[in-house]
Formats: structure tokens, sequence, C-alpha cells
């Protein structure tokens, strides 16, 4: 009988990660390819807004679409259909020779962000024992972090070749949404799930494998408890005075994750450093140490977030956050520019996300819910999160352009002052117990 394998427990939580990097490049790719696309279909600013936009509006429709399915199908089989459909919205988008299909393949992109960014670190949660959980998720962040990198270098070599660029940059996502599939014929499905369409010898089977043949049994034994003989819950249960508590700790923390501001730096920063007065070179150069600094410490995160938990890491990057938004704020309504001084607060705005609230918002709204409950309640918290992205996505260069960068960053501090405070006084600890412990804990105290 084969014992504990971390290597199979790793193996299957990263290629669920694989879902994350095709999250982080298919949202970040649409940077390199905007001063292309906009005269070849001959887009205005709002033209190109909402173009833009259409992935995000097909990622909330992707979070509502995708719960279904991964209850009715399993986790791991829709996941494969994502792979399928970034790889469908590849070629589309690539091939577009008009608007309206080149929107419609992206939205179908965003239809398949919004399915991984729910069914990959809910299935890494599930199959993940309670000590390494925080980590193994965090993989999944990482993974988004290396995507946003990659399509950032894959755009800027791939700029020069001619009037076609932005369509191989489009398709280049090809080639990892094929690894994706490709790698998802050779992991288990999620032990959770299994026990919930009543297949417990498979399911098992998959947690002696991780866990060793006696945590096994006592994981099993939790798992159909809290599972007994419950239909899966409904939306009703979601929203009841019950689970309100837990409903409002996810949907606060993806909503404070992208008031935050991160992607008015991560979708914009170039265009950031041109207002400070960079030339656009230069410009390029501070947005790779963005996505550099980003990935240093997502890792650091990954190091930490099993062992000091998820609220030191929260309130150490709330603090960074609000602390060097506000110094951003008061750069730009002094119009202070000098030296590197703004660069330095936006790679230490950078860090102290990547620590904290990037992977610890992804890592909480996989964990919180009760096993029947968390399909259904992770999708009102992503949905929250998909609707804030694309809200401030969309306002974002309005309110740079109409109320300053001194505006805009000092709303962003704000909010990360709420989000202190709220971790302070409301967040509870979940790091290092087990789906069904936690459950009883929560559910106990709400
Ligand atoms: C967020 C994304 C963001 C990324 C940046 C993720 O946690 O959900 O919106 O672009 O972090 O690293």
């Amino acid at each position: 009988m084969k014992e504990k394998n971390s290597a199979y427990l790793l193996l299957a939580s990263v290629v669920a990660a694989l879902g994350g990097l095709l999250f982080g490049f298919d949202t970040a790719v649409i940077s390199g390819t905007t001063p292309f696309i906009q005269p070849y279909f001959g887009l205005n600013d709002v033209g190109l807004g909402w173009t833009v936009s259409s992935l995000l509006i097909g990622c909330i429709v992707g979070v509502t679409l995708s719960g279904k399915p991964g209850d009715l199908f399993g986790r791991r089989n829709t996941l494969r259909w994502a792979a399928l459909t970034f790889l469908l919205s590849a070629i589309g988008s690539a091939l577009a020779a008009k608007l309206w299909v080149f929107v419609l393949f992206r939205f179908f992109g965003g239809i398949a962000v919004g399915t991984a960014s729910m069914l990959s670190p809910m299935y890494i949660s599930e199959i993940a024992p309670g000590a390494r959980r925080g980590a193994l998720v965090s993989l999944n962040q990482l993974a988004i972090v290396i995507g946003i990198l990659v399509a950032f270098f894959s755009n800027y070599l791939l700029a020069g070749t001619g009037v076609d660029n932005w369509r191989w940059m489009l398709s280049v996502m090809g080639l990892p949404a094929l690894l994706f599939f490709g790698s998802l014929l050779f992991v288990p499905e999620s032990p959770r799930w299994l026990v919930q369409k009543g297949k417990v010898d498979e399911a098992f089977d998959i947690l002696r494998r991780i866990n060793g043949a006696d945590r096994a049994s006592s994981e099993l034994n939790d798992i159909k408890q809290s599972v007994a003989n419950e239909e899966v819950g409904t939306y009703r249960e979601v929203f009841s005075k019950e689970l309100r508590p837990l409903l409002s700790i996810g949907v606060l923390l993806a909503v404070f994750s992208q008031f935050s501001g991160i992607n008015s730096i991560m979708y914009y920063a170039p265009i950031i450093f041109q207002k400070m007065g960079n030339q656009t070179n230069a410009a390029l150069m501070q947005t790779i140490a963005v996505g550099a600094v980003n990935l240093t410490f997502t890792i650091v995160s990954l190091k930490l977030i099993d062992r000091w938990g998820r609220r030191p890491l929260l309130i150490v990057g709330a603090v960074g956050m609000a602390v060097s938004l506000s110094v951003m704020a008061g750069a730009f309504f002094l119009r202070y520019f000098e030296g590197y001084l703004i660069l330095v607060f936006i790679l230490l705005f950078i860090a102290s996300f990547a620590v904290s609230i990037g992977p610890v918002s992804w890592v909480v709204i996989a964990e919180i819910f009760p096993n029947r409950l968390r399909s259904k309640a992770m999708s009102v918290a992503i949905v929250s999160l998909w609707t804030s992205t694309f809200l401030v996505s969309l306002t974002f260069p309005v309110i740079l352009d109409r109320l300053g960068g001194g505006a805009a960053f000092s709303i962003f501090a704000v909010m990360c002052v709420l989000l202190l405070v709220y971790v302070i006084f409301r967040l509870p600890e979940t790091k290092g117990k087990s789906l069904e412990e936690l459950e009883r804990i929560l559910l106990k105290r709400s």
C-alpha cells in the first residue's frame, strides 16, 4: 500500500494552479495589445475600455455558471472544460477580423478565467491537508503572478513582429491552455466532492495517498459527517442569517483586495510611470520591476501563511499598502516626482499586497465555507471580486484623468485603512485546521 505522498499532492496542486497561470496571463495580455487593436478596430477611448472589460464581464458570468457543473461533474472535470475554453478564446481572438468576434472570444476567455478563479483554489483547498492548505492554495496566486509576468514579457518580445503582433500575443495562451488540459488528465478528483457523490472508496484511496492510512480514515469520517446525507445547499442557505458572518468575510476580503487599487497598477503601470514624466522605455523597465517584486513577495507569503497565519500577514500588508498609497497620493498632490521616490513606494505597495491580501483573499475564500455550501458561497464572494475588478479598471483611468493621481490613491489608501480595522476587529484566524474543523468552529462562532 502506498503511503503518504507529498509529491502526489504537490503535483495535483500545481496542475490545478495552471488555471491561475492562465487567469494571470489572460487578464494581463491585453495591456500590450491595446496600442494595436485600437487603430485596427477603429476604437475611441470608451470603446477600448469596453473591449478590454469584455473579459471581466465574462469572468463574472464564468463564476456564476461554474458552480453547478463543478458540483455535478466534479471540480477537475469542469476545469478541463475551462482549459478547452481558454484554447478556443486564444484562437478565436487571435484570428478575429471583426470587433464583435474579438469581443465575443475575449468574453469566452473571461468565462474560462472566472471558472478557473473559482475551481482551482476550491480544488486545491479540498485536496490539501489543513497544515499545508494555505501554502498550497497560495500556489494558485503564485501562478497568477507568474502568468502576469509571462504576459508582460511575451508582449514585449512579440511587439516587433509586424502588423499581426497583437494576434501573436493573444495566441500564445494556446500553449499553456493545452498543457493545462493535458495535465488535468493525470490528477485525481477532489475527495470531498467524491464523498458528496457517494464515491467513498475512491475518496478514501486519494486521501490515503495524500495523508497516509491513519489520517485518511479520520479525515474521511469527518468529511462524511460534514456531508452527512444532506443535499448540496441552496442559495437561500448561503444568504441565511447563519451563514451571513462567513459570507461577509469572503465578500469583504474579495472587495478589499480589489479596492486596494492593485489592478490600477497592474493594468496601468506604464501610464502611471509616464504621467510622472518617464520615457516609455524606463516605464517598461519599471513595469517589469513591478512584476518581479510581485512574484518575490508572493513566494515570501507562501512560506509564512501556514506559520504566521492569515491575520498577521493581512495586518502587515494593510499597513504597508496604506502607508505607500498615502505617500503616492501626497506626491501626486504636490507634483513631487523627483528621483525614485514614487517607484520605491509603488514597489512597497506591490510587496505589501503580494505578501498579504493577494494570496490570503483566495485562501480564506476557499476555506471558510462549509462543504455542502462551498461552491455557491464561493461564487458569491468571487463574483464580488470580479465586479470590483471591473469597476476599478473602468473608473481608474477616468479618475486619474479628471481628478488626478492624488485623489485616486487617497481613495485606495482609505480602503486599506478600513481593511486593517476589519482584520484587527473581525477576522478569525483559519490556519492549520481541517476544513471540517473550521466548519465546526466558524459556524458555532457565527
Ligand atoms: C488578484 C488579481 C490581481 C493579482 C495581482 C490577485 O490576487 O485577484 O486581481 O491582478 O492578484 O497579483
